[in-house]
């Protein structure tokens, strides 16, 4: 999704910005653009593709002594991705760069070509720069024309402007999409979408609220809150350490992120299990008080780890739930009571249709939770409580270590809840609490089934589709296995019920549809089994997952014995994402960046 950066200072101001934009590289982009004003002169670059095309064009344009900097990846929704498509847009003397999306932008277009504007791109976002030039005619100044800018558009935003009126200014405005400003003792500033191109720059930051707008010069930081009251920026200090991962050897960060599981459980589960007691101490005691249903919202991957919970909600902690697409959620005038906990899962917090079904219910007056991994994201500021998941940063476009540590503490509630309603019985809840003790090794990848694995891809190459299927809790674990690999490979995958396979999907069976069959020992093996020998009797091509050998199957993946089904859980979860990883890396794709994907979607 796009990301924006900002810089004032006396620095090497393009250096700081491609930097900047490194950083946000992994939420996926198509095209990427800077503008510096220096000198009262503006210099402007955009490139298609990757950030190395940017390098590349501005490798003979140095910038020295004080500047004032915007730039921007983006990830097309107007407009094809295209060198004219790309931020910043330019006016007549003025820059912008902007994340969101603004839906008035084709009435005030028209308005604005009727007065003869020329546009040069098909985005929403050229109309923030020529409407704001439309209105500095008839202004005193470039911070009143701003502002009467803003308030004429509808919709999300996180905006930078630059202009020749005040060349050592950047005006700003957010609603809907994050955006955060930092500063350090050297008296630079910076700016940016999240706070990763900050780390190692900014001292302490300050994250703009929803209808905050301003300017910041060379000697003044200017913020008004959404009653154009102006307001102290609110510091909260930034980590030093450049988090900036590395791949460690490992062929793609998605690769490295699945082979660091087994430790992000740790941090997950650390300090949060005694032995017959989950803690969370980020929650308050009567948190669960006069809730009688938990509703869960997300979208993608975090939705499949919601379908997780509402099973062993539902099991373990007796608590009637339900699970929502948030997309589906926004518009479809859902019943909100206050007898229901309104809990969103996200790995980023910053995910539009996630947020905005938080606000519904924050509006709405139910008691939220947040199951996040990013703190401080808009998510966590807004829920009444949060659980941090603690995966440590995931850049790989496809979630896998964000969905592993959301499971967990999926599971951890669901006893924490049991306990509260006294719907487990105590020696229970010890015995689950010594399994979430192992999970860290059951995530821990083997070379002989990663060797197994690779081998295995290149018989899943082609194909007319795949179908993961599995029943109960494994239903939403095949959701997620055929997601990752229509997410990174490009095939046609579903994810199935097993048993529901026979009304309808099974018309489909022929060698050339591959089957990925989940079948768990210790939960419905005997229904899954029967459910796969149909397909078997079809003749599909079928590749199972189990700890027993199963003889119908063309290709078996052996996982471990396991004592319990949520291990097993855990040990095909790494199986189902290696598979996918290896059958994309053969195809010659690009795992951690797939196509017309984005990492965070910040837009609806
Ligand atoms: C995007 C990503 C998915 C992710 C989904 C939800 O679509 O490509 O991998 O699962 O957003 O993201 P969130 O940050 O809210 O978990």
């Amino acid at each position: 999704m796009c990301g924006i950066v900002g810089y004032l200072g006396e620095k090497n101001t393009k250096e700081i910005l491609l930097d900047g934009l490194k950083e946000l590289e992994y939420r996926g982009y198509d095209s990427a653009g800077i503008a510096v004003l220096q000198n009262g002169e503006f210099s402007n670059y955009k490139a298609i593709g990757k950030l190395v095309n940017l390098e590349e064009k501005t490798k003979d344009f140095i910038t020295k002594g004080f500047a004032v900097g915007i730039g921007h990846t983006r990830w097309a929704t107007h407009g094809k991705p295209t060198e004219l498509n790309a931020h910043p847009h330019l006016g007549e003397s003025s820059y912008v760069v902007h994340n969101g999306i603004i839906e008035n932008y084709a009435e005030l277009k028209k308005e604005l070509i009727a007065d003869d504007v020329c546009f040069l791109s098909q985005t929403d976002t050229e109309v923030i720069v020529h409407q704001f030039e439309k209105n500095l005619k008839f202004s005193t100044n470039a911070f009143e024309a701003f502002n009467k800018t803003i308030n004429e558009l509808d919709g999300a935003y996180a905006i930078l402007l630059t202009t020749k009126s005040e060349p050592q200014t950047i005006f700003f405005a957010k609603r809907g999409s994050p955006m955060l400003f930092g500063v350090n003792n050297e008296g630079e500033k910076y700016f940016a979408s999240s706070d990763t191109p900050l780390i190692g720059h900014a001292k302490e930051v300050n994250y703009f609220e929803d209808g905050d707008y301003g300017y910041v010069s060379k000697n003044e930081i200017v913020i008004l809150d959404k009653n154009s009251k102006q307001i102290k920026p609110i510091y909260i200090e930034l980590s030093k350490n450049k988090l900036s991962a590395q791949k460690d050897g490992y062929r793609f960060f998605m690769e490295k992120e699945i082979y660091e599981q087994s430790a992000v459980i740790l941090d997950t589960l650390m300090g949060r299990l005694s032995d017959d007691e989950i803690i969370f101490d980020e929650l308050d005691n009567n948190i669960f008080e006069g809730i009688n249903e938990i509703k869960l919202c997300a979208c993608g991957t975090s939705y499949h780890s919601a379908l997780s919970a509402s099973y062993l909600f539902e099991r373990y902690a007796k608590i009637r739930t339900s699970v929502e697409i948030a997309s589906e959620f926004r518009y479809r005038e859902p019943i909100m009571e206050k007898d229901t906990l309104f809990i969103v899962i996200s790995q980023s917090g910053e995910t539009a249709d996630t947020l905005e079904t938080l606000k519904m219910a924050k509006n709405a007056g139910l008691k939220t939770l947040v199951i996040c991994n990013v703190d401080n994201s808009s998510m966590v500021r807004l829920a009444d409580a949060t659980i941090l998941t603690r995966a440590g940063i995931e850049k790989g476009v496809a979630s896998t270590k964000a969905f592993a540590t959301q499971v967990t503490i999926f599971w951890m509630m669901s006893l924490y809840i049991a306990k509260i309603k006294n719907s487990l019985k105590s020696e229970e809840i010890t015995r689950q609490i010594s399994l979430l003790r192992e999970i860290p090794a059951s995530l821990k990848v083997s070379n002989e089934m990663h060797e197994k694995l690779k081998r295995l891809s290149k018989r899943y190459l082609h194909g007319h589709g795949f179908f993961f299927i599995g029943r109960d809790i494994f239903y939403p674990l095949a959701l997620e296995g055929a997601l990752k690999l229509k997410e990174i490979s490009y095939l046609h995958a579903e994810g199935y019920p097993s048993g529901e396979m026979k009304h309808g999907p099974i018309a489909l069976a022929d060698p050339e549809l591959f089957t990925i069959a989940l079948l768990p020992e210790h939960l419905h093996y005997e229904k899954s089994k029967s459910n796969v020998e149909e397909l078997s009797a079809r003749d599909s091509t079928i590749c199972a997952i189990s700890s027993k050998e199963f003889d119908k199957a063309d290709d078996f993946i052996s996982i471990s014995k396991c004592t319990d089904y949520m291990l097993e859980f855990f040990e095909m979860m790494v199986v189902v994402q290696l598979l996918s990883l290896e059958i994309s890396i053969r195809l010659g794709n690009d795992v951690d960046m797939p196509r017309n994907l984005a990492k965070s979607v910040t837009v609806e």
